[in-house]
């Protein structure tokens, strides 16, 4: 099912012992995947500048309309990718990012026996512990600006303040997000999975060892 894919670098008939040379492509996020992450991106980017364009139009008005309506998509466009597109993809994305495994727990009472002791990347799975304490802090955060949306809403704009300070909140882990995806210059090879679909195999084998050996096993087996 899963192919590995040769470095475009690369000619197309290369011995075969090249496939788990470090500069192999390996796949990462299917399209449903990508299209699913890039729609909610320009949705919440969408939120924001019409939250805070919005000014006068606090009760009613095409701004408060694009506003609400932005956030009603991200939720169907999640739904649209879980039933139109790659379902199995998405579920297992989102099992891999949301459950905290063996590995996961090890990995956090380590840390806390020993803050200051740097060590070696463990295998991880898809997902790290860290992207995974995210995940869980941005949807609660996203639950609060829209819990304090409508309580916004409901009172004709007066309770700004609550659904100001949750969407900052918000944007200020999603800041962190976008700096580990272009900044930071030990997690930005990740950043052609989210656009191509793929990572070089050399970062995949340090940074989630635990993932890409499941994808080699997959690539590998008789029915592929
Ligand atoms: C990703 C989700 C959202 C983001 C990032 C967001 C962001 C913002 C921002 C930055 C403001 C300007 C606040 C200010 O100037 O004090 C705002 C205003 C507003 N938002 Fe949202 N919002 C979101 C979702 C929602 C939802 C779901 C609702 C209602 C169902 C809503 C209703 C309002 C209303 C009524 C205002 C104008 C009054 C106010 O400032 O509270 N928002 N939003
Ligand atoms: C310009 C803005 C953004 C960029 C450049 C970006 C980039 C990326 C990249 C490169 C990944 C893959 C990480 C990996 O392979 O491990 C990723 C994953 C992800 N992104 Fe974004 N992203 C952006 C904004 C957002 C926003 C606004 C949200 C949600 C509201 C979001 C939610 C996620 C989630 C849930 C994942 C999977 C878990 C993770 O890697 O943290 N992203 N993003």
């Amino acid at each position: 099912m899963t192919e590995i894919l040769p470095n475009p670098a690369h000619t197309n008939d290369e011995p075969s012992a090249q496939r788990s040379s470090p500069d192999h492509w390996v796949p990462r996020f299917r399209p449903t995947e990508r299209i699913a992450h890039w729609w909610t991106v320009v949705m919440v980017a969408t939120a924001l500048v019409t939250g805070l364009a919005m000014g006068e139009e606090a009760e009613s008005g095409p701004m408060l309309n694009v506003h609400v309506a932005s956030v009603v998509l991200i939720g169907v466009g999640v739904v649209v990718a879980l039933v139109f597109g790659n379902t199995r993809a998405m579920l297992r994305s989102m099992r891999a990012l949301f459950v905290f495994d063996r590995l996961d727990i090890a990995w956090s009472l380590g840390r806390l026996r020993h803050p200051f002791q740097r060590e070696s990347h463990p295998a991880w799975g898809k997902f790290n512990t860290g992207q995974k304490v995210m995940a869980w802090l941005v949807s609660a955060s996203m639950s609060l600006v829209i819990i304090t949306g409508f309580q916004s809403w409901r009172s004709g704009g007066d309770m700004a303040g609550p659904h100001m300070a949750a969407a900052m909140a918000t944007l200020a882990l999603l800041g962190a997000h976008v700096f580990m995806a272009l900044v930071n210059p030990s997690t930005r090879p990740a950043l052609p999975g989210m656009v191509l679909g793929r990572v070089r195999r050399s970062w995949a084998a340090t940074h989630h060892r635990g993932w890409l050996d499941d994808v080699e096993h997959d690539a590998s087996s008789p029915r592929n």
